[in-house]
């Protein structure tokens, strides 16, 4: 598959370019500055000697890619997708943003208004299939070469049963990793929202804490 990442130049998009990459896919990293968005492709492919990670702005990306994935920050979100909606229109967009904030007590979830930053990207983008996914998985450990086993279960949300599952097979490129259908995307909010308390383990216990579900086969 040809895979864009919006906001790909930020550690959780090279983690999983890295891992969609070794695992065959075509990845294009998107960017603000389609100068950054090259670099880092360059360097990506380069470092990952696939060849197969370019980059470019996150317009060109997303209009490339058959299946386009979210990784900015909540407080550029909305803005990127509403100026994307075109390109994106009959796509696959797959969501991992947390809207979190951080104060003196350590992270929290922010209120957002459509419930969830899947839903209000759904909002936005009327005529793509959204898809939740990819909250909980470790940037550092996405990106470390080192790690070549991850126990973490990726819980994928969403309407649409093809684009859940074509999610759920995707997570499967991080090895290890299973992707696990969790529900519609009015259950998003909870998903992205226990991010915060991911955080807090990992600030308590110096860890790269993840998710795994019991229970299933
Ligand atoms: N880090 C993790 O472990 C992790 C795990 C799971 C999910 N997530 C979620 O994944 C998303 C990305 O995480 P990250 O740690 O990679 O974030 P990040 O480094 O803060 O941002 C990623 C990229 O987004 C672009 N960006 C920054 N501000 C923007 C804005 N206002 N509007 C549009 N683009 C903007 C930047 O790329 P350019 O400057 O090149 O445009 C940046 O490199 C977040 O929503 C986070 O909640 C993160």
């Amino acid at each position: 598959m040809k895979i864009g990442i919006l906001g790909g130049t930020g550690p959780q998009g090279r983690g999983l370019a890295r891992r969609f990459a070794a695992a065959g896919h075509d990845v294009l990293i998107g960017s603000r500055a389609a100068e950054r968005g090259e670099l880092i492709g360059a360097e990506d492919a380069q470092a990952d000697d696939t060849n197969r990670i370019t980059g470019g702005s996150n317009a060109d990306v997303a209009a490339a890619a058959e299946l386009v994935i979210v990784a900015v920050p909540y407080a550029g979100h909305a803005a990127l997708l509403s100026a994307l909606a075109t390109e994106l229109v009959g796509k696959i967009v797959v969501d991992c943003v947390n809207p979190l904030g951080f104060d003196q007590h350590g992270p929290f979830p922010l209120r957002v208004a459509a419930g969830s930053a899947a839903e209000e990207a759904q909002q936005l983008l009327p005529d793509s299939t959204v898809i939740a996914a990819f909250h909980h998985v470790s940037a550092v450990l996405l990106d470390d070469p080192t790690v070549d086993h991850f126990a973490d279960d990726v819980l994928v949300l969403g309407e649409d049963r093809d684009g859940v599952s074509v999610v759920c097979d995707l997570a499967a490129a991080i090895p290890g990793a299973r992707g696990i259908y969790a529900g519609r995307l009015r259950n998003a909010g909870q998903v992205e929202a226990l991010t915060a308390n991911l955080i807090a383990i990992n600030r308590r216990y110096k860890t790269h804490a993840g998710l795994a579900i019991t229970g299933l086969t």
